[in-house]
């Protein structure tokens, strides 16, 4: 088979929730296996829309990892680096910085989306760095020669932005970059406790893939669920209830006779929530024996990031030097 790199990434801005795990992170797992994989993590990208908020970046970077780790991205198939170690990246995107014009960002529909989410932290005017996040995630991705970016649909804009500097790059300094493709997968959405399209964090409807048989407890019993049925033996519509959707993840085989009985009435909301909460915790708890064993070992993780670390930039350092030959940059060479 012909092996081919894959890169991704996550924004280390909260811990990952079980909409991560059926969007992506079980793509991954599944994937380092066929190629050789990469996985960033984003802290200087988090910092764009975080920048006063270092406090929030530098914490979350461990759980990432951690959840990575928890669900069985193994160390020696996959490289997990830290993307501010790697400067490459950053020296990158300051090149590809006069590929793009500022109306083409502007236009970008993900970076518009999220400008509009996020007018309190920039208020009427979005600051350079948030703007040209794509410039930058276009240097993540081409400084490994990573043409698989396994992503969710709300990333397509930014690897279509990332070929069109690929292109421009390789019009005027000559052929060097490759053309990345996003890899959608299986990936599914999945909707929120509360029945929202998205499961979030900034929402306040996720599960997290950390979360304790308490708290899972507490946010299963809040879910929303057919608000036409009022009395235990009202006739349900599991279409409408969120219990219903996350059966449909959790509970294979069980599922049909769940929706059965809650369609003839014959099982009410707590008992199927009852069940609904053990098989996720039945279902988190290999991840998060794995979770505590890393928790429980620091160094081992530090080790992990920093042997990635160190083989990222290996790779990175192969492609500034081809970058600056072709840009002209090599002057003493
Ligand atoms: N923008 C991605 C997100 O918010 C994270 C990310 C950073 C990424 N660099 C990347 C994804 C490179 C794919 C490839 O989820």
């Amino acid at each position: 088979m012909d092996k081919k790199r894959i890169l991704t990434g996550d924004r280390p801005t909260g811990k990952l929730h079980i909409g991560h795990y059926f969007g992506s992170l079980q793509n991954r797992v599944k994937l380092q296996n066929e190629h050789e994989t990469f996985i960033e993590v984003a802290d200087v990208q988090a910092l764009t829309d975080n920048f006063a908020n270092p406090e929030k970046v530098k914490n979350n970077v461990k759980e990432i990892i951690m959840d990575q780790l928890a669900v069985g991205i193994d160390p020696n198939k996959s490289t997990i680096f830290l993307q501010s170690m790697v400067p490459e990246i950053a020296e990158l995107t300051v090149f590809y910085s006069n590929l793009v014009t500022i109306a083409r960002l502007e236009r970008n529909p993900t970076v518009k989306t999220e400008i509009a989410q996020k007018r309190e932290i920039f208020g009427e005017s979005v600051t350079y760095g948030f703007l040209g996040y794509p410039v930058s995630q276009a240097a993540d991705i081409t400084a490994f020669d990573a043409t698989i970016i396994p992503v969710g649909e709300d990333q397509l804009p930014l690897i279509e932005q990332c070929r069109e500097i690929v292109r421009k790059f390789n019009s005027i300094y000559g052929e060097n970059l490759k053309e990345p493709e996003a890899y959608l997968g299986e990936n599914k959405r999945i909707k929120g406790l509360d029945g929202n399209e998205k499961m979030g964090k900034s929402l306040g409807n996720a599960i997290y893939l950390a979360d304790s048989e308490e708290e899972i407890a507490k946010k299963v019993m809040s879910a929303v669920t057919d608000p036409a049925r009022i009395k235990k033996d009202d006739p349900g519509n599991p279409n409408v209830c969120m219990v219903a959707y996350y059966h449909n993840l959790f509970s294979k085989g069980e599922v049909e006779t769940v929706c059965e009985e809650c369609k003839a009435g014959k099982r009410g909301c707590v008992a199927c929530k009852k069940q609904l909460i053990k098989n996720i915790v039945e279902h988190l708890a290999p991840i998060q024996e794995r979770r505590r064993y890393y928790e429980e070992r620091p160094e081992e993780v530090k080790e992990i990031l920093m042997e990635g670390t160190k083989k990222a930039r290996k790779e990175a350092e192969v492609t500034m030097k081809k970058v600056k030959q072709a840009m002209k940059l090599d002057y003493f060479e």
